[in-house]
């Protein structure tokens, strides 16, 4: 079995021993919830300090509340309380997308976060109010986040990249009155005038939108009288500290929109109580995130994955957290592995996507770092492969790391799924069973279980400190019938494990046969010479599939990868799995949280319009598809 390529299908993993024998948490850890039932999420709540202690764990009022009664600020957790212990540690490191660096210590964030906190406060901003940021990763955008939480005040964080429409529609839907933003960014080594675009969402909306601008560019860009400087701002209000304000557990932190890869983006919020403690147990018990750790989330901080996994979690838990502006293969393909090694990063977290990116741009670029300090590896939001799975365990982390694969969502808020990377078995292209004191089922559109074995829709059917606002709400009154019913497709196997096949509006049906595209793209992955692959349904093409394939380096698509492709996949899957057409792309269109757009890559595939590209990392790579494919 050990070169199978099928998902979960490979030989299981045992945990390093080397790490197992200093992970956060050992053997005996699902036993523990297990018993205690729901009282064992009290350890999450424990990782926290607590304004005003909770009086139950949870608590079903017509409304789930999570550690009900009890009282917290967000900000004073992820700051105030670690100024006695590690004042002069370094909170965050910021590489900027040109080579410029910072580092704010605890001592540092924390002075920036209040002055920050009493200039929003000056501009009238107070409790469950929702500031809008519309910034690229840079530590402003942490500081404000951080800065709103203090206040009680709701951050709105909307990716950078996103259009002046997608701008003025979240600050319309959220009636937001505060707008952080910056005269521009470097976008893959060109200067984005991020301004303008600020200012035409803020005409396309009826309120008035109070606007910060950070100096990121410094280079003259225009401000009128209705735009305030940050820096001026905090000027203003140095070495002022402002009050944490003590929210309920289960009042809202923040609000943000799902990344939408299919459909209309819906908006989640976020409550204090629960979800802090959620991504702190998390980050914890599955990223093992250490107080003495530099943490990498390589990811974009409008994303949950950042909210939760790059500011919250690690800042919780007291450790060092890394950010970097840009892209990964600027200004070269090694980029990531020159931070790893510069910031001797521990724990590093990432998105499927980009660790089949990796794979496709070679080997030789991790390995021409020390990667050494690495001692866990993460990823999340697509479906993996065993072959990647492998390929990222072996040449990122040396075969001494484990490899947690986490599923989870916007509104789950932190992970659901996943091994404990201490205690459990690894078995590659399986995200591993659900974290302890969560369970999950297969299930049909019903809510009923599937057999075992057999393919169905994730469903979660326990309640989760992280749910979102208004999954608690949907959950209370309902008892032990409710039941969260995802739209990914999903096999669960007899020890419990989860292997995703994808979501279910990806279905790909072939020779009769709906598969999930992860089932179909892990087959033309295994061929050799294959790095990354999406398949999608054509109905133009007669209701068959196609294959958007991206070759390893140095290997080109030709007719006869092609044709081992699809003898290949017609071998693992049946002689009636045969795509209409295998296209060769040099780069897959993903969104910017780097999870594939297969909805455009069928529209491609059929000549359909496909609308605003905004939403994708790469929206280059759309006009060289499109050319390959009206070529071929
Ligand atoms: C997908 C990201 C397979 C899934 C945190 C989910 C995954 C959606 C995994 C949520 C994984 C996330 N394996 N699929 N390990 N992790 N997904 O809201 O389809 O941006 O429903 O949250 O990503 O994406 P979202």
């Amino acid at each position: 079995m050990g070169t199978d390529n099928e998902p979960g299908r490979g030989d299981r993993v045992a945990p390093p021993s080397g790490f197992v024998g200093s992970a956060n948490v050992t053997a005996g850890i699902r036993e523990e919830f297990a018993e205690e039932g729901v009282e064992a999420w009290a350890r999450a709540a424990d990782l926290l300090d607590w304004d005003r202690e909770y009086e139950t764990v949870l608590r079903d009022d017509g409304g789930l509340e999570w550690f009900a009664d009890g009282r917290l600020n967000a900000a004073a957790n992820c700051l105030d309380r670690h100024l006695e212990e590690r004042k002069n540690r370094v909170a965050l490191r910021w590489e900027g997308a040109t080579g410029d660096a910072r580092t704010y210590t605890y001592l540092d964030l924390h002075r920036e976060v209040n002055e920050a906190a009493a200039a929003l406060r000056d501009l009238g901003v107070e409790a469950d109010d929702v500031v809008t940021t519309y910034l690229p990763n840079v530590p402003e955008l942490v500081v404000t986040m951080l800065a709103c939480a203090r206040l009680g005040a709701l951050h709105n964080v909307v990716f950078a990249g996103f259009s002046a429409d997608e701008l003025a529609a979240r600050l319309r839907r959220t009636e937001s009155g505060y707008l952080v933003t910056c005269d521009g960014y470097y976008r893959r080594g060109n200067a984005v005038n991020q301004l303008t675009t600020a200012d035409n969402a803020r005409m396309a909306v009826d309120h008035a939108v109070e606007t910060v601008v950070v100096g990121r560019l410094d280079d003259g860009v225009y401000l009128s009288d209705d735009h305030r400087r940050y820096e001026d701002l905090l000027d203003g209000h140095r070495g002022e500290t402002v009050a944490p304000v003590a929210r309920d557990a289960t009042d809202p932190l923040f609000v943000i929109y799902t990344s939408g890869t299919t459909g209309e983006p819906s908006r989640v919020t976020h409550t204090t109580g629960g979800y802090l403690a959620h991504v702190a147990w998390t980050g914890h018990s599955v990223l093992d995130i250490k107080p003495t750790d530099t943490h990498w989330c390589a990811a974009d901080a409008a994303w949950i994955t950042g909210h939760s996994y790059m500011v919250y979690a690690p800042l919780a838990l007291g450790a060092t957290t890394l950010l970097y502006e840009g892209a990964p293969d600027q200004p070269a393909k090694d980029r990531l592995w020159g931070l790893v090694e510069r910031h001797r990063v521990d724990t590093f977290y990432t998105a499927s996507t980009a660790v089949r990116a990796f794979m496709k741009w070679g080997e030789e670029y991790p390995a021409s770092h020390d990667l050494s300090s690495l001692r866990l590896l993460g990823m999340v939001g697509e479906p993996i492969d065993p072959r990647a799975w492998n390929w990222y365990r072996d040449h990122v982390g040396r075969r001494e790391c484990p490899v947690v694969d986490t599923w989870w969502q916007t509104e789950t808020g932190g992970v659901l799924v996943s091994t404990v990377p201490g205690v459990d078995d690894m078995k590659p292209g399986s995200a591993g069973p659900a974290v302890p004191g969560v369970d999950v089922a297969a299930v049909d559109r019903e809510g009923d279980p599937v057999a075992e074995g057999d393919p169905g829709h994730l469903a979660v059917t326990t309640p989760w400190p992280g749910m979102s606002r208004s999954l608690a709400r949907e959950a209370g009154g309902a008892g032990d019938d409710w039941l969260y019913v995802t739209s990914d497709r999903a096999v669960v196997d007899g020890d419990g494990y989860v292997t995703f096949l994808g979501r279910e509006d990806d279905t790909v049906t072939v020779g009769n046969t709906a598969f999930g595209p992860a089932t179909l793209e892990s087959a033309v992955i295994e061929t050799d010479g294959v790095a990354e692959a999406a398949v999608v349904e054509s109905s133009e093409r007669g209701g068959t599939a196609v294959a958007y394939v991206c070759t390893e380096r140095g290997r080109s698509g030709d007719a006869a990868m092609r044709e081992r492709i699809a003898d290949h996949v017609a071998e693992r899957l049946g002689p009636t799995a045969r795509f209409g057409a295998i296209v060769f792309t040099p780069d897959l269109p993903k969104t910017h949280s780097g999870k594939i757009m297969r909805r455009l890559l069928g529209a491609i595939a059929d000549g359909e319009e496909y609308g605003d590209t905004s939403a994708l990392r790469n929206p280059e790579t759309v006009g060289e598809i499109e050319t390959v494919v009206d070529d071929g």
